[in-house]
């Protein structure tokens, strides 16, 4: 049984690319290991991930993350059961939201992920993917 899972939260701190490239260099062997792929968000003071894995190992995962003390405010935006990974390839994709993209101001003037339901916010992140805003995409 497979899962999606997407979570939004604030992070504790200043939040550089940096932060976030230990954040996800740790996590490449974790995910690797326990086969969980999906994107991480981070930028306008947010993260934005998405999981996708088995139920258990993405059950164990999240708990892990939600005992970190490196953000707060942590969040379930959206859950579902999956039958095909939208991520195959990737341990964990890293996606930089823009603070002044005008086409991303325009299409969402006011975006708050806490206050927009999931599926908005999922379908969100899948236009940031598309439309090349990974800055990084797995190790090899
Ligand atoms: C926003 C955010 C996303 C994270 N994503 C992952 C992840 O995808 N995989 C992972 O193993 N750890 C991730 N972590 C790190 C975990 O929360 C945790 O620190 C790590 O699993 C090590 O746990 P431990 O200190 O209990 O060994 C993330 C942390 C943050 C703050």
């Amino acid at each position: 049984m497979q899962i999606r899972l997407l979570y939004v939260s604030r992070p504790v701190g200043p939040q550089t690319t940096t932060v976030t490239s230990s954040i996800l260099s740790e996590a490449q062997l974790y995910n690797r290991e326990h086969d969980i792929g999906g994107v991480l968000c981070q930028g306008q003071g947010l993260y934005l991930q998405v999981l996708e894995g088995e139920r258990g190992p993405v059950n164990r995962l999240y708990a892990r993350i939600l005992a970190d003390t490196r953000h707060r405010d942590v969040e379930i935006l959206h859950f579902e059961e999956i039958t095909e990974r939208r991520y195959p390839r990737w341990s964990m994709a890293h996606v930089q939201l823009p603070d002044d993209d005008p086409m991303i101001q325009m299409g969402h003037p006011e975006f708050d992920p806490y206050a927009a339901s999931g599926s908005f916010v999922m379908a969100m992140v899948e236009e940031l993917l598309a439309s090349g805003h990974a800055i990084e995409g797995p190790a090899p």
